[in-house]
């Protein structure tokens, strides 16, 4: 398994998305933020503690990949956030755009629950893989089209609690 990103890396990178995001807001507006599980808990957990009292947080999960390095194509919802997104400038915390197509559909859905704004943060990007045009506002690292583990990514379910982001050489 070779490192790609080191946690190191991941941490510095991860503070300057956390001002950047505190810089597009009005101070006196609060910013709630939805983390995509499983994949995104990591990654929402180092950003919410780069961040001011003013953040709060929810869960959603959904289902693209089953045991696979190959997306189906099909997106489906498994858990529904637990708050109202009414009024609230809402972020979307994944922790990877590969070819776009659950991001678009989480985007659609919870746009059509009358929040104030949506957004996107995606602790990484892999642009050469995407299908569909989406929209992400904050990235942390555009990669190359390869399969990666760790810090929150698994294959197969393995690998999510790697502190570093690696490349997996079997896939
Ligand atoms: P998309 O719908 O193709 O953009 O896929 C997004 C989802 O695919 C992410 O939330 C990940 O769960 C998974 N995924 C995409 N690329 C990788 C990878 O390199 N490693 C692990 N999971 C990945
Ligand atoms: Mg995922």
């Amino acid at each position: 398994m070779n490192v790609m990103l080191d946690a190191l890396r991941i941490q510095e990178r991860i503070a300057q998305l956390a001002a950047e995001i505190e810089a597009d807001y009005p101070p006196e507006e609060e910013i709630h933020l939805v983390g995509v599980l499983k994949g995104g808990f990591v990654f929402m957990a180092d950003l919410v503690r780069q961040m001011s009292a003013r953040v709060t947080l929810d869960f959603i999960a959904v289902s693209s990949y089953q045991r696979s390095t190959r997306s189906s194509g099909e997106v489906r919802l498994i858990k529904d956030v637990d708050a109202s997104l009414q009024e609230r400038h809402v972020i979307i915390v994944e922790d990877i755009v590969d070819t776009g197509l659950t991001l678009t559909y989480l985007q659609d859905i919870l746009r059509a629950r009358g929040p104030k704004s949506v957004r996107t943060a995606c602790l990484l990007s892999k642009p050469s893989r995407r299908l569909t045009e989406v929209k992400v506002e904050y990235i942390g690292f555009t990669i190359e089209d390869k399969f990666v583990v760790g810090y929150g990514l698994d294959f197969a379910e393995k690998y999510r609690n790697l502190p570093y982001i690696a490349v997996l050489d079997e896939a």
